[in-house]
């Protein structure tokens, strides 16, 4: 499907992605037969294998090992047919919430997986509002019915009421549970029938001819034939039919059946990811946007992840290209510095391994490794000064008193902390007042995540203690109704790692209060990343 006709070839195809689920739908399992049919593992069971290959590098992976949570995402690249994937992969898990906020940011659509017998939990419906406000389109993907799974109407009826977006099916399952047989597919008019003997064999497809096709009653058992027609026969009359520019802005969703670990209706989602899904779009940005055609290169950083090796102080940046035709070698501009920046080892994340990106479009995301010149937020370009916009940082929402376990430490701990807070880990707040670092998380148990980090990449113990604040804003107005403000109030006041004034809270009534008496300053949960 298109909307942007003018697109290079190389472009169109692109199709960049994320997943967003509730923890247990499904989402490793469609990942890893994702992967399997785009040719990038051999076998099912790769990808949980390869997780743990990559975990043990460190303790603090050991710990995530340990817990079963994925809190690295990573970005994968792969062909199907003749588009190419990238798949960002979004941690799934709620106590990262924030990372995944970001990592949406980057892609162009997502695909939603729901499990059939609980339909929208509360972490897809968190995930999914965050697409809406990017009006990002949305594929779904019912999964598990091979299983015990509720009414098909209902399922779609809680979608539609939940996430208030207009469902159509792609797809209508036969028989439900033990019965559930495949699926009729309704795009292509063709009925898929899954194999319960081998989860690894794609369906079989058989050609119908239309609804009234004798063909259906060779295969579908006489006793599910009639409850499917009615089914289908309403479905028609209360459902609307596919509208692909409904789905390109975000308003309708089509709903694939299947069975991710029976590798059943996954190809079909693919193909639906290829033939409706948006290539790369139009990138928001300041003074203009970007679009993907234009011939010069630029791109956004939307995640940092450092210390992938402990022994390097590296940091691997991943940049969403947003437009041209990158090539290795290339020397890009940092915006936010104005400094030229060679980029002459960028890697790209195929499933298997990561491999040097010689080359690379618009839509595709390529890690840069650097030594901490890029941050979350950053703008590369071939010269000019454009800056991608809309990357989120949330106001945390736990804080924590950060204390070096040998007070002479302190410096070294501050400096483990911008590392950090510049990856997005973790807000780090400077108190003006006092002393130690009050440091943001979104989720309890990043706190532990950041002190065996803290322990093992700069050999700091550390300890974390309960803070008297519980949230923070950051301060906006003009400089002199910032000043005073502060001033006034230099116990509630610190400074976030990129300096900007925060305000910090213990109560609601704190913040309505400043609402109240400061009417020139204002307070925001959010702070856009620059
Ligand atoms: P997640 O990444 O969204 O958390 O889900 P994941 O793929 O890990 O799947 C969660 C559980 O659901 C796994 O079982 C997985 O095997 C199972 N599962 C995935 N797809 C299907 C399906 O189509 N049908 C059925 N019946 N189960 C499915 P587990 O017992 O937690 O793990 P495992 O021991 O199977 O690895």
């Amino acid at each position: 499907m298109t909307n942007r006709p003018d697109l290079p070839a190389e472009i169109a195809r692109r199709r960049t992605f994320a997943i967003i689920s509730h923890p247990d739908a499904g989402k490793t399992t469609l990942t890893e037969k994702f992967l399997l049919y785009g040719g990038a593992i051999q076998m099912a069971g790769q990808v949980r294998a390869k997780g743990e290959a990559r975990r043990t590098r460190s303790d603090f992976m050991q710990m995530e090992k340990d817990r079963g949570i994925s809190v690295s995402a990573s970005a994968m690249s792969f062909d199907f047919e003749n588009y190419r994937f990238n798949l960002v992969d979004t941690p799934g898990h709620s106590d990262f919430s924030e990372d995944t906020y970001r990592t949406l940011t980057a892609v162009d659509a997502a695909v939603m997986v729901i499990d059939g017998a609980k339909g929208v939990e509360s972490q897809t419906q968190k995930l999914f509002e965050v697409c809406r406000l990017r009006d990002l389109p949305i594929l779904t993907f019912c999964n598990k019915m091979d299983r015990e799974s509720r009414d098909t109407f209902e399922i779609i009826d809680e979608i539609q009421e939940n996430l208030a977006i207009d469902v159509t099916p792609a797809s209508w399952p036969i028989g439900v549970g033990r019965d559930f047989i495949g699926t009729y597919d309704i795009l292509r008019d063709r009925l898929e029938l899954m194999d319960r003997a081998d989860r690894n064999k794609v369906a079989e497809s058989v050609e119908i001819n239309g609804l009234d096709d004798p063909k259906l009653a060779e295969h579908v058992p006489a006793d599910l034939l009639g409850k499917f027609l009615e089914e289908i026969e309403m479905a028609k009359e209360l459902l609307p039919p596919l509208d692909p520019e409904a789905l390109l802005n975000g308003s309708m969703t089509p709903i694939w059946f299947g069975s991710a670990i029976n590798s059943f209706g996954v190809k079909e989602l693919m193909d639906g990811i290829g033939t409706y899904g948006p290539e790369p779009q139009i990138q928001s940005a300041e003074p203009r946007k970007i679009a993907p055609e234009e011939k010069s290169v630029a791109g956004f950083v939307f995640k940092v992840q450092a210390n992938m090796d402990p022994k390097h102080r590296d940091r691997v940046a991943f940049l969403r290209l947003a437009s041209g035709h990158f090539k290795r070698g290339m020397k890009l501009t940092h915006v936010r510095t104005k400094k030229p920046m060679a980029v002459s080892n960028p890697v790209l994340f195929l499933a298997s391994d990561r491999e040097l990106a010689e080359e690379a479009w618009a839509g595709d995301i390529i890690g840069i490794p650097n030594h901490g010149q890029l941050r979350i937020g950053d703008t590369l370009t071939e010269g000019e000064t454009v800056r991608v916009t809309g990357i989120p940082s949330f106001a945390p929402e736990l804080l924590q008193t950060c204390r070096a376990g040998d007070p002479l430490k302190a410096k070294h701990l501050e400096k483990a902390l911008m590392q950090f807070a510049e990856e997005g880990a973790a807000k780090v707040f400077k108190p003006t007042f006092g002393s130690g670092f009050i440091v943001g998380v979104v989720g309890a148990l990043q706190f532990e995540v950041l002190a065996s980090r803290i322990e093992m990449e700069y050999g700091l113990p550390v300890r974390f203690e309960a803070s008297q604040f519980t949230s923070a804003r950051w301060v906006h107005g003009g400089k002199d109704a910032v000043d005073k403000f502060a001033a006034a109030n230099k116990q509630h006041i610190a400074e976030d790692n990129d300096g900007d004034v925060v305000y910090l809270t213990r109560l609601q009534w704190d913040i309505d209060r400043v609402e109240r008496d400061y009417p020139d300053v204002t307070l925001s949960s959010t702070k856009e990343m620059m």
